[in-house]
């Protein structure tokens, strides 16, 4: 298993860009054109400075394979880059955070996942995650919160 990390100030242009294609690639087809248009590099960058403490990285410092962030009882954000993707990063990302959402006293947790995001719903329920319905979202963003239709997915923490 790789190791996962704690994110560093030192890569946040890194992180910013990782999450920035991503989130392009991902979603590009099935978002709105007016969020799309939110999601520039420097939104990424802020977003990732403000919670830099609760995001682990997978990869060498600079060159990172793939990060996530947790919030509370939230797994918010899990990208890898395209390179890692089908390896067993974020099979590692996830462990990890799903033991800190259990060392939180965290047993439910949730995530939200743009309906139509089928490759990231897929790695989800083979992750052992429960979709549990559509809902709205309230998706962050540099113009205030973007209501947004998502999969909600739980799981239960052993
Ligand atoms: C979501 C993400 C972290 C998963 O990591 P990954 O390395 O791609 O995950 P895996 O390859 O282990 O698992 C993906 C699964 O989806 C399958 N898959 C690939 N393309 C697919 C598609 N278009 N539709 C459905 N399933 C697909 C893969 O075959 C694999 O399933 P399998 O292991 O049963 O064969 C990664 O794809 C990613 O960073 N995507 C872009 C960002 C993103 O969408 N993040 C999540 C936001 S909610």
């Amino acid at each position: 298993m790789m190791e996962v990390r704690a994110a560093t100030e030192r890569e946040l242009d890194q992180l910013a860009q990782l999450w920035h294609d991503g989130w392009q690639e991902a979603h590009a087809q099935i978002c709105p054109a007016e969020l799309r248009r939110l999601r520039t590099l420097d939104s990424f960058r802020q977003r990732l400075q403000a919670a830099i403490t609760d995001t682990r990285v997978i990869g060498p410092l600079g060159v990172p394979l793939g990060f996530c962030i947790t919030k509370c009882d939230e797994l918010y954000q899990i990208y890898v880059s395209a390179q890692a993707r089908g390896s067993s990063a974020a099979l590692a990302l996830m462990a990890d955070a799903e033991a800190r959402l259990a060392k939180s006293g965290a047993e439910f947790v949730w995530l939200a996942c743009a309906v139509g995001n089928d490759r990231a719903a897929r790695f989800y329920e083979k992750s052992g995650w429960h979709r549990v319905g559509v809902v709205t979202y309230q998706a962050e963003t540099s113009a205030g919160n973007f209501p947004l239709k998502v999969w909600r997915y739980e799981k239960r923490l052993t």
